[in-house]
C-alpha cells in the first residue's frame, strides 16, 4: 500500500465544478449518483468488487478521469457483463455520465467521485482487465511534469491491479505526453507496447470510441495517439 496520507495531501489540480447543473442533471446527482457511488468514506478498507455490482460480472474495467463519460458509457453498453468503475472528481462530468447511464439504462457502471488513486490503493491485486487513461491533463511545463498521471508510482499500482495479459490504454493529443508515456512504459519490464507498426497507435483501434477531448483536439487540428500496453505475465 502506498502512503495514503501522501496522496490525500496531494491535490487534484482540475476543477471540481463548472457551470451550475441544470435541474435534470442535479436530480440525477441527488437521486441516481448515491446508488452508483463507490464509497470513499473509509479509505482504509479494501473494496469487495463483487459487492459493488448487483449482478455477477465477468471482468472489471477501470477509467480514470472519464470527463463527461461518453467513452465509459459506450464501453459499458458494449460490454454488459463487465463491471465498470469510472473515477472523476469534476461534478459536471459526473452528471454527464449519469445522463448516459440513465438514457441507456446501464446497470454495470459505478462511480468514484474523487482522486482515482485513493480507490486504486483499495482494490485487490490482479483484479482489473482493462485500465483507461484517456486524454489525461498534459501538464506541459517541465515543473508540472510530476503531476502527470502516467508516472512511475501510478504505473506500479496499475501493474499491481492489472490481471496478467490485461490492457492499459492511454490516449493523448499531446505529443510530448505521448513520448513521455512511451518512455515511462518502455523502461519497465512488466508492460509491453502492443504496436507492430505506426497504424497501431496513430489510428483509433476498433473498440476505442472517441472521447470529448479527442474530438475537441481534432477540431483544433491535432491528431491523437492511441497507446495500448499489455501487462506481462507475473
Ligand atoms: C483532459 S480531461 C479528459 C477527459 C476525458 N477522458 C476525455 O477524453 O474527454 C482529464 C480529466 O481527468 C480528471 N482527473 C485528473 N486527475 C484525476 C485523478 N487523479 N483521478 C480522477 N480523475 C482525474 C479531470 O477532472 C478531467 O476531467
Amino acid at each position: 500500500m502506498r502512503d495514503l496520507e501522501n496522496i490525500q495531501g496531494s491535490r487534484i489540480y482540475g476543477r471540481r465544478q463548472g457551470k451550475p447543473l441544470t435541474p435534470s442533471r442535479q436530480k440525477l446527482v441527488d437521486e441516481l449518483l448515491p446508488r452508483l457511488v463507490v464509497d470513499a468514506a473509509d479509505s482504509d478498507t479494501a473494496v469487495e468488487i463483487n459487492d459493488l455490482f448487483a449482478a455477477d460480472i465477468e471482468d472489471l474495467w477501470f477509467e480514470v478521469g472519464f470527463g463527461k463519460g461518453e467513452h465509459l458509457a459506450w464501453q459499458a453498453a458494449h460490454h454488459p457483463n463487465t463491471g465498470f468503475i469510472g473515477c472523476e472528481p469534476f461534478l459536471n462530468g459526473i452528471a454527464g455520465l449519469l445522463g448516459h447511464v440513465e438514457a441507456q439504462s446501464l446497470e454495470n457502471v459505478r462511480i468514484f467521485t474523487d482522486d482515482a488513486r485513493l480507490l486504486m490503493d483499495r482494490l485487490p491485486d490482479a483484479s482489473i482487465g482493462r485500465f483507461f487513461v484517456l486524454f489525461p491533463d498534459p501538464w506541459p511545463k517541465a515543473r508540472h511534469h510530476k503531476r502527470r498521471f502516467i508516472n512511475p508510482g501510478n504505473l506500479d499500482v496499475i501493474a499491481r491491479l492489472l490481471k496478467d495479459g490485461a490492457e492499459l490504454r492511454v490516449g493523448t493529443d499531446h505529443m510530448d505526453y505521448c513520448r513521455w508515456t512511451l518512455m515511462q512504459l518502455m523502461r519497465r519490464d512488466d508492460f509491453e507496447w502492443i504496436a507492430a507498426g505506426p497504424d497501431d497507435w496513430r489510428q483509433r483501434p476498433a473498440g476505442w470510441p472517441p472521447s470529448r477531448y479527442e474530438a475537441k483536439a481534432l477540431t483544433q487540428g491535432r491528431k491523437s495517439a492511441y497507446l495500448r500496453f499489455r501487462r506481462k505475465a507475473r
